[in-house]
């Protein structure tokens, strides 16, 4: 068993996903809290996540944090809404470091962003069909109504890197249609891929739709955790991202070639890892 008050805060931070999606909370680690060095773990050779049962995620989920784990880190954030959705319980009985998902943030946004009370939330099958979100919102805002709608197709669009394309704009203008036409004026980004399509949602959406992206707040919510548990990195922040490791269970180059893009900065490399073994 980890002695989290043994944990040093110089120790770092793992951050997982099933792909590419996570680094969009990285981005937001970095810039909030730039002295904290971050091991990322994205499951290529098993994404998508989204259609897959609560059973097969949440063992996913339990080898990539023993392989977190054994890495040193100090404290887990869950970068992926369905596995935030299925698996964190489970995740917070099993260790006892500082782990956190994206769900909760996101639903806080959501609620404190939102005039009309009407919200809506759009992420994978597995994480609107296990409506985390309402149920989320509903303890802040028990009169706001909550609209969901499962976009599977988003999430492989963003690992094929068509983030500005005309196939992504057509799936988003049929995904998002009856969205429009629900009077939300809040809609939560509900899969951490979906960011990286934001300008394209931005579009379809029209102006008067606040997008809402459960990465910001989750940063947030990491220090305040890290902070209060004592373990907040005190140096001072520094922006080389050469400190980072990243590491994937498949397309090792494509994704150092994704996060290069996704974080502005050349030369970023991952290693492969057999997750199944852990
Ligand atoms: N990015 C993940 C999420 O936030 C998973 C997407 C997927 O693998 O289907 O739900």
């Amino acid at each position: 068993m980890t002695d989290i008050k043994k944990l040093s805060a110089s120790a770092p931070i793992g951050v997982f996903d099933s792909g590419v999606g996570g680094l969009t909370v990285v981005n937001e680690i970095i810039s909030q809290i730039p002295s904290e060095r971050i091991v990322y773990f994205g499951d290529t050779a098993r994404v998508p996540y989204g259609g897959k049962s609560k059973e097969t995620i949440t063992m996913y989920a339990e080898q990539i944090v023993r392989f977190l784990l054994e890495q040193g880190v100090k404290a887990i954030v869950v970068a992926c809404n369905t596995a935030s959705a299925y698996a964190l319980d489970t995740l917070e009985k099993e260790i006892d470091i500082p782990i956190i998902g994206v769900v909760k943030p996101g639903a806080k946004t959501a609620a404190e962003t939102t005039k009309n009370g009407r919200i809506g939330i759009i992420g994978t099958e597995g994480t609107v069909g296990s409506r985390i979100y309402e149920q989320y919102i509903s303890r802040i805002s028990p009169a706001s109504h909550v609209v969901g709608k499962a976009c599977p197709l988003f999430c492989p669009l963003v690992e094929e890197g068509l983030l500005d394309d005309p196939v992504t704009d057509e799936i988003a203008r049929r995904y998002l249609e009856g969205m429009k036409g629900s009077g939300i004026d809040t809609l939560i980004l509900g899969c951490t891929h979906y960011p990286l399509i934001r300008t394209t949602i931005e579009r379809v959406m029209g102006k008067d739709v606040a997008l809402v992206n459960p990465a910001w707040e989750t940063a947030h919510a990491l220090k305040d955790l890290l902070t209060e548990e004592g373990i907040l990195n005190p140096e001072a922040g520094d922006a080389d991202l050469k400190k980072h490791r990243f590491y994937v269970s498949d397309s090792a180059e494509k994704f150092g070639r994704f996060a290069s893009t996704v974080l502005k900065y050349e030369g970023i490399s991952a290693e492969t890892v057999r997750i199944e073994e852990y």
